[in-house]
């Protein structure tokens, strides 16, 4: 069955980048000069979704007005004559089809899925996290990979990529059947542990903040005992599907960039200037003035 949506959780209170996110929406950061969540929903946009959901909470609301129409920005720059900036408000403005629902108490990430079931129905969605961003600039966009993955084999498809070993405990990490590999990028997963110290990690494969899930995912959460952090984690709701349906991990192609924290945070908004030709001459020109040792 094609797929139509996704799910972007954005309920979380960004507590890893206090205090700037103390009454912003972590999602509202932005990297270089365009938030966070706008370079998620190009990916989503430009791998095939066209209705994304947004799961939201409390001290969020810049996210809606964000996407929604802003009349005396619009009247500003008619007045201006400033084509190029209305054009840009026209293509934030009509991305997709957005919709929000709420998230009313910070329970995990499987419990924020849980509040798009209504929204996404009887059929396969996409979700990706906010945290996580992947460039991948002359090829497929990461969650579009997936896709593909899923139009082949079916069940749910989830973003993989090797991190070293002291990293596993910041992750959902797979365990994959032995001889599991359906192809090169694609392996069968046996089981998934969220957030497991080095020693019992089943290896350094880990999960990344997309994924391919069936409509099967939402009656598993609803059985979902908290686990890690105390919290309804998605990483036991899809646990829960083995055996009844395939579960894979695959191994994307882009850089993946982790926002989560002020040192990536910082870094990836670097790394999102440098590739932007009207702003990287003036950020080289800074840096080269740095004595850095
Ligand atoms: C979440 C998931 C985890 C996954 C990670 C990817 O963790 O629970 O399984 O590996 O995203 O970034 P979080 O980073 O929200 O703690």
């Amino acid at each position: 069955m094609k797929i139509r949506k996704a799910v972007i959780p954005a309920a979380g209170l960004g507590t890893r980048v206090l205090p700037a996110t103390k009454a912003i929406p972590k999602e509202m950061l932005p990297l270089a000069d365009k938030p966070t969540i706008q370079y998620v929903i190009e990916e989503a946009v430009a791998s095939g979704i066209e209705h994304v959901i947004i799961v939201t909470s409390r001290t969020k609301r810049a996210i809606e007005d964000h996407f929604d129409e802003s009349p005396e920005l619009r009247a500003a720059l008619e007045k201006k004559g400033d084509r190029a900036k209305l054009d840009m408000l026209e293509r934030i403005e009509s991305m997709a089809q957005i919709s929000f629902t709420r998230q009313p108490r910070a329970r995990g990430l499987g419990h924020a899925i849980l509040m798009a079931k209504d929204l996404v129905g009887n059929e396969p969605f996409g979700v990706l996290l906010g945290d996580d961003l992947v460039m991948n600039p002359d090829g497929t966009p990461c969650l579009r990979q997936l896709m593909e993955a899923h139009e082949r084999y079916g069940g749910c498809v989830l973003a993989a990529m090797e991190v070293p070993s002291e990293q596993t405990r910041l992750y959902g990490v797979f365990d994959l059947w032995p001889e599991g590999d359906v192809d090169e990028y694609t392996h069968r997963v046996r089981d998934l542990v969220e957030k497991p110290q080095p020693e019992v990690a089943p290896s350094h494969l880990a999960v990344i903040g997309r994924y391919v899930l069936t409509p099967d995912i939402f009656a598993a959460l609803e059985q979902t005992e908290p686990g890690a952090g105390g919290e309804i984690q998605l990483t036991d709701g899809i646990r829960a599907l083995r055996g009844k349906e395939p579960i894979f991990a695959y191994e994307f192609a882009g850089t993946r960039y982790d926002t989560g924290d002020p040192v990536g945070y910082l870094t990836t908004s670097l790394a999102f200037a440098l590739q932007r030709p009207d702003l990287a001459p003036g950020v080289i020109a800074y840096l080269k003035t740095l004595r850095l040792d």
